[in-house]
C-alpha cells in the first residue's frame, strides 16, 4: 500500500494518490481526505483551481494522521503565473492549507490566457519562483503537470532546478508516449490523472469484464493497477468510503502480459480534454 517512487531529490512519493478534483462540498471534502487518510493513502492532490485547499487542510488534521506521514501536492492557478504572481501565492497556498511546506507543488498548466504570446518567458519566469520556493523549504519537490513535448523542450534548459514530476492526463486510450518518455528522460517522475475514465466504456468491453472475473477486482482496481504497472503515480478521487477503500486494494494482484497488453492497445472513444 506504501510504495513508493524515489525522485530525482531522494525524496519518496507514495505511488497511490487520494484527487480532490470537483471536491468543493466542505463536508464531502473534508471526509474523503479523511477516509483516504485511514485506508491507508498517504498522498494527497489539490490545487489552487479546485478552491479546496482549506477543506483538504482540515480533512488532513480531522485525519489525525502526522502531517510528515502525507505527501500534500498543490498547483499553481493559471491566473498566478509570473515569478511575483507565483511567489506570492506559494504563501497563499501553505496558509490555506494549514501547513508549512507542500511536498511537491506543480505549473497547473503551461499555456494560460493572458499569455499566449509571450507563455515561453512565462513559464520560465514562473519557475524561477518554484526554485526559490525550493530553496527555501517551502516546497521539498517542484514540478509541471500538462506538459507536452514543446513545454517541456523550452522550459527545461532553463530549469536550475529541474522539474521532478509531470502530471499528466494518462489511461488505457491516453498514453502519451512521447511527453512521457521526455519527461523520463528528464528525470521526472510520471502522475496519472482522471485514470478511471475509461469506465463506462469499458463496462460494455468483455475482455475487460472477463479481466474483473478473473483477478476478481472491478474495472477501477484494472485501471490503478494498470497505471502501477506502467510505473504511473495514479491520483484518484472518489468522494464515496467504499470507493475510496476499493480504490486502495490494487498492491497483493498484477495484471499479465497480455492484459498489459490488450489495456496498451484499448482505443478511447471519449473526449481528450488535455
Ligand atoms: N493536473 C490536472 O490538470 C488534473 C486534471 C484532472 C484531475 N487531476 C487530479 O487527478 C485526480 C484524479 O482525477 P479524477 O478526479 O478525474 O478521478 P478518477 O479517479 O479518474 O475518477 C473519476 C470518477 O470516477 C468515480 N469513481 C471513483 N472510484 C470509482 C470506483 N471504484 N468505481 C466507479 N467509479 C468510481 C468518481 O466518482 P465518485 O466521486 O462519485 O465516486 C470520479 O468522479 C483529480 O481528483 C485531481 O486531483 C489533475
Amino acid at each position: 500500500m506504501n510504495q513508493t517512487i524515489t525522485l530525482t531529490n531522494g525524496k519518496e512519493i507514495p505511488v497511490l494518490g487520494y484527487g480532490t478534483w470537483r471536491n468543493t462540498d466542505p463536508d464531502e471534502c473534508k471526509n474523503g481526505v479523511k477516509w483516504a487518510l485511514e485506508y491507508g493513502y498517504r498522498h494527497i492532490d489539490t490545487a489552487q483551481m479546485y478552491g479546496n485547499e482549506e477543506m483538504v487542510g482540515e480533512g488532513i488534521r480531522l485525519s489525525g494522521v502526522k502531517r510528515e506521514e502525507i505527501f500534500l501536492t498543490s498547483k499553481l492557478n493559471n491566473d498566478n503565473h509570473g515569478y511575483e504572481n507565483a511567489k506570492r501565492t506559494i504563501d497563499e497556498s501553505l496558509a490555506r492549507l494549514g501547513t508549512e511546506y507542500m511536498d511537491l507543488f506543480l505549473i497547473h498548466w503551461p499555456f494560460v490566457q493572458g499569455h499566449e504570446e509571450d507563455w515561453v518567458e512565462n513559464n520560465i519566469e514562473t519557475w524561477r519562483a518554484f526554485e526559490e520556493a525550493y530553496d527555501a523549504g517551502k516546497l521539498k519537490a517542484i514540478g509541471l503537470s500538462n506538459f507536452k513535448v514543446e513545454h517541456l523542450e523550452s522550459l527545461l534548459p532553463h530549469c536550475r532546478i529541474k522539474p521532478m514530476v509531470n502530471q499528466l492526463r494518462l489511461h488505457p486510450g491516453v498514453l502519451q508516449e512521447e511527453t512521457v518518455a521526455m519527461s523520463r528522460e528528464a528525470g521526472m517522475a510520471i502522475e496519472a490523472w482522471s485514470p478511471l475514465s475509461p469506465i463506462p466504456q469499458m463496462q460494455e468491453d468483455e475482455a475487460v469484464v472477463e479481466m474483473t472475473e478473473k483477478y476478481h477486482r472491478t474495472i477501477a482496481q484494472i485501471l490503478l493497477r494498470y497505471c502501477v504497472q506502467k510505473e504511473w503515480i495514479p491520483l484518484t478521487k472518489s468522494v464515496h468510503e467504499d470507493r475510496i477503500k476499493e480504490n486502495a486494494a490494487i498492491f497483493d494482484f498484477k495484471l499479465d502480459e497480455e492484459d498489459m497488453d490488450y489495456l496498451d492497445q484499448w482505443q478511447w472513444q471519449g473526449d481528450v480534454f488535455l
